[in-house]
Parts: C-alpha cells; sequence; structure tokens
C-alpha cells in the first residue's frame, strides 16, 4: 500500500487507532449527539489523542494530535475536503459559498474575494470599529442590566456591514439576526436527528427556516442591487464580489448571494461569541482585567485606540489568544479525506470523516500545562515559538485558514480595548452562563448577563461631555 504522507524517508510504523464502540449499532452516534463538546474532551482524555467511533453510517476520526491536525489543514490539505454531509447541511444557506466549497471553483472564489482581506485594507478599518462601538456605549445607562452577547451579535454585524459591504444594517440588523437564529436553529435541528425530516416537509421549523432564508435573501438582492445602481468599482470587497472579472468572466448572481451570505455569517457570529467568551473569562478572573486595563491607561489614556496603538497592547492580544484557546467559538470543523492517507502516525481510509477540534486542541495538558485555567501570560514569544504546528488552531490553518483571521483579531482587540477603557468588565452577581455548542459555542438562551458599571473618566462619555459644552475633547486636554 503506497499513501501519501508527511516524508518520503522510512516511516516509524503505525500506531493502533483506538476505538469508542458506544452502542452496538449505533456506535458513538447518540453519546456524541447528546452533549458533543462534553463527549469529546471526555473521549481524547480516555483513549488519547487520535481515536474512531462510528456517527451514523460513517467511520469518525476525532483528532487533536497536532502532527496530524497540521497534515490535515496543511502538508496533505489537498486530499481532504470538506465532507459531503456538512455540505449538504450548509446547502440551503450557504449554497456554494466559500466555506463549503472546494476545489477549482473554490480556488476561482478564493482568488476573487482574498484581496478585500488585504492588510491595508483592513486597516483602513478601524476608525469604523471605534465609532460603532462609542456608539453602542453610548447607548447603556449606568446601573442597567444587558446581555453582552446580544450587544456583540448587534455590533460585529453593524461593523462587518459597513467595513465590507458599506452599508449600515443597523435598521436590519434585528431581521438579520433573528433569521440567523431560524436558521441556525433549522441547521442544529437537520444535524442532530439520527433520520431528520427532509427539508421539503412542512413542519414548523423548516416554514420558519424558509421565511428566514427569505428575509436574508432579500437583505442581500437589496445590497447588490444598490451597488450595482452605483455602477461604481470602488475598491471595496462588496465591488469585488459585484464588479470583479477573470478569465470565466464575472461571478453568476448565485454565487455572488453564496459568498455575501458566507460573509455575513462567518464575519460576525464568530467574533460576537469569542468576544463573549472574553468577557466572561476576563470577568471571572478580576486580575486580568486589572492589567488590561492597566496597559490600555499606560498606553491610550482616553483617546480612541488606533490601529497603531494595536502593537503596544500585547496584554490584551494575550487574553484573546486565551480566550480563544478555553472557549474557542469554532470549536469543531471537519474534513473528508478523498483517498487512502497516511497522517502522522495513523492511517485514515478513503471517505473518513475527520474531525477536528481548537476546544480539544485547547485542553491538551502536554502543551497547555493546567489547560482549564484562564491565563493569557502563557502567551509569550517564546511560548508561542516552541508550541507544535496544529496545537493551536482557532482559525484552521494552511489553504482554508480563516480568511477572515486578520480582520477579527483587530475587530476584537479594538471592541474590547474599547469597552475595557470605558465600562467595568463584570457579570451579574451570581450568573454562569451555560455552553451550547451546535455551531459556534456560544451561552444560549440565557446570554451572558452584566451590569453596566461606567469607569471614572469613562472617555467616551468625558467626549459627550465636553461635545455639549462646546468643547472637543482634544481642546480639553
Ligand atoms: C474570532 C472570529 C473568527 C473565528 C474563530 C473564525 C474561525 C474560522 C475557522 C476555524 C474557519 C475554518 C472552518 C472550516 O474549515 O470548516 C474559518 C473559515 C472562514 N472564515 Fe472565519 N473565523 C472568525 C472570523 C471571521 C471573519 C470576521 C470573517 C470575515 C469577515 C471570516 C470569514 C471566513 C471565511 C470566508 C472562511 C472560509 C475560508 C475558506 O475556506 O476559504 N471569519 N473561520
Amino acid at each position: 500500500m503506497t499513501l501519501p504522507s508527511d516524508a518520503q524517508e522510512e516511516l516509524p510504523p503505525l500506531k493502533p487507532m483506538p476505538r469508542h464502540k458506544g452502542h452496538w449499532l449505533w456506535g458513538g452516534t447518540f453519546d456524541f449527539q447528546r452533549n458533543p463538546a462534553e463527549f469529546l474532551l471526555d473521549a481524547h482524555e480516555k483513549y488519547g489523542d487520535v481515536f474512531v467511533t462510528r456517527v451514523l453510517t460513517g467511520q469518525s476520526y476525532f483528532i487533536r494530535d497536532p502532527d496530524v491536525v497540521n497534515a490535515i489543514n496543511v502538508t496533505h490539505a489537498k486530499h481532504i475536503f470538506k465532507p459531503k454531509v456538512v455540505k449538504q447541511m450548509w446547502k440551503p444557506f450557504l449554497g456554494n459559498g466559500l466555506v463549503p466549497n472546494d476545489g477549482e471553483s473554490w480556488k476561482r472564489q478564493h482568488k476573487l474575494i482574498m484581496p478585500g482581506f488585504h492588510k491595508t485594507r483592513v486597516d483602513a478599518y478601524a476608525p469604523t470599529m471605534v465609532d460603532y462601538t462609542h456608539d453602542m456605549i453610548r447607548g447603556w445607562k449606568d446601573g442597567e442590566q444587558r446581555d453582552f452577547r446580544d450587544e456583540m451579535v448587534e455590533l460585529t454585524l453593524r461593523i462587518v456591514a459597513k467595513t465590507l459591504f458599506d452599508t449600515d444594517l443597523a435598521h436590519d440588523s434585528e431581521t438579520v439576526h433573528q433569521a440567523m437564529q431560524n436558521i441556525m436553529e433549522a441547521l442544529i435541528d437537520h444535524a442532530q436527528t439520527p433520520i431528520p425530516a427532509p427539508r421539503w416537509w412542512p413542519s414548523e421549523r423548516n416554514r420558519r427556516m424558509v421565511r428566514a432564508l427569505d428575509s436574508m435573501d432579500g437583505v442581500i438582492e437589496r445590497l447588490v442591487a444598490a451597488r450595482r445602481k452605483q455602477r461604481k468599482d470602488r475598491g471595496d470587497l462588496m465591488s469585488h464580489i459585484v464588479f470583479a472579472t477573470d478569465e470565466q468572466g464575472s461571478m453568476s448572481d448565485q454565487q455572488m448571494r453564496d459568498e455575501l451570505m458566507t460573509l455575513i455569517f462567518a464575519g460576525h457570529e464568530t467574533t460576537a461569541h469569542t468576544l463573549t467568551w472574553a468577557w466572561y473569562l476576563l470577568a471571572s478572573n478580576r486580575d486580568k482585567v486589572a492589567k488590561a486595563q492597566a496597559e490600555i491607561d499606560q498606553t491610550i489614556g482616553d483617546r480612541p485606540i488606533g490601529v497603531d496603538d494595536l502593537r503596544e497592547l500585547p496584554y490584551l492580544e494575550m487574553c484573546l489568544k486565551e480566550s480563544l484557546r478555553r472557549l474557542p467559538a469554532v470549536w469543531i470543523y471537519a474534513r473528508e479525506a478523498q483517498m487512502d492517507l497516511r497522517l502522522g502516525d495513523y492511517f485514515f481510509p478513503k471517505g473518513a470523516i475527520l474531525a477536528v477540534s481548537p476546544l480539544a486542541t485547547g485542553r491538551n495538558a502536554k502543551y497547555f500545562d493546567n489547560p482549564l485555567e484562564y491565563r493569557p501570560e502563557r502567551w509569550t514569544r517564546e511560548f508561542e515559538r516552541q508550541l507544535p504546528k496544529g496545537a493551536y488552531i482557532p482559525f484552521a490553518a494552511g489553504p482554508r485558514v480563516c480568511l477572515g483571521k486578520q480582520f477579527a483579531m483587530m475587530e476584537m482587540r479594538i471592541v474590547l480595548g474599547t469597552l475595557i477603557q470605558n465600562v467595568d468588565v463584570n457579570l451579574l452577581e451570581g450568573f454562569e452562563p451555560d455552553i451550547v455548542p451546535p455551531i459556534s459555542m456560544n451561552p444560549g438562551e440565557r446570554g451572558m448577563q452584566r451590569k453596566v458599571r461606567f469607569r471614572d473618566g469613562a472617555p467616551v462619555l468625558a467626549g459627550d461631555r465636553d461635545r455639549t459644552q462646546g468643547i472637543s475633547s482634544t481642546h480639553a486636554a
């Protein structure tokens, strides 16, 4: 048997693959569906960094071994696609957008869209991110209770719409939010039911999904029509999608719709949930908040955070990296082997579903000592240098790495930094969130409850006061 493998030199013998047997007929199907994150974490502790179980009719391999993860993401990426079952799940929603796409079609779309995420373009979005965060803070009243998750979803949606599509979705945010929620519920339901009702079945959930898709399609049609009417290529991402051409011409209307839907979805929920978990972890570790506050107070004071300031805020970045390790929004992603493969020291047959979990890799005590501890200080340059490739993958890696990684890291530092400048990072007394894993890990219906407490001399409010008194904060300084 010849298998594509990491190196040409003589390889060590293959390791045996531990199996979670589970139910005699269903294998691990119900164990996984009952509580997927808990099952995954427990099973890795029991079986090691790679194990297999049967989920429905196929063999699913769960992987947190860095060598194998890196082979999947990077060295063998060309032999590994998105699973058919996952494409099927996304089809009514994301169609053939970048996330579920593969092969030549993915390559073409990726090439057309990637320039929209060039660093200089992303850097130029910083002032919008600051302005919208300030707008949000201005809407708060001292002492009131608010759900931080809802606010992050609204804020990140507004940011993505303004920066990538130059449109203000403030009026549509409730429609989009509600539609996304209904779509997610239907997708999760479909994914979690062993024999799901067909999509055409007129169940209440399917009907809600169709209505939600219609309203999202309506929002997207309006975005495209508005840009086409302007007939102007502004050089932004929306222009790339609407006007860009290559040797095969421009994108079809359907492909355009799929890419816009993908970018709206991928561009806000993940960032909103990462910020929500960062808030939770900081609020539960007051000494870390104090350190982040001191860094911002000393470096920035009360002026708005600019893109050039970010490199002067290493601790803020460490807090986010540690949050992405401890509670990653994208906690699992899947691939399908297109041929028999040797990855690291294991054998994976053609058709194997390969489930890679940023949550499980981040909990691996071999690489992160005391993994349940929230310790941003571990993220020194030295620590990152010695971390094996594939041990920390909140944005995946290789050709299918998250296209919005730089965008998201900048946005999260600006939003979190601006919040730390202005308000106390807290949770409502006694509040503990739920952790709901399907799709993007989030705190579920109870949200992330907290009390608004402005810090003394919160700069956003001080700026407003100065404005009402007819002086700008620069003059006042
Ligand atoms: C903290 C925030 C984010 C996290 C943790 C995250 C994580 C990920 C991960 C793990 C993937 C790979 C998924 C897979 O292969 O199945 C991915 C793909 C992707 N992400 Fe993100 N993401 C974030 C924010 C964003 C933002 C802000 C955007 C756009 C504005 C974005 C756009 C995309 C796109 C287009 C892909 C598909 C890339 C491809 O396959 O070519 N993401 N993201």
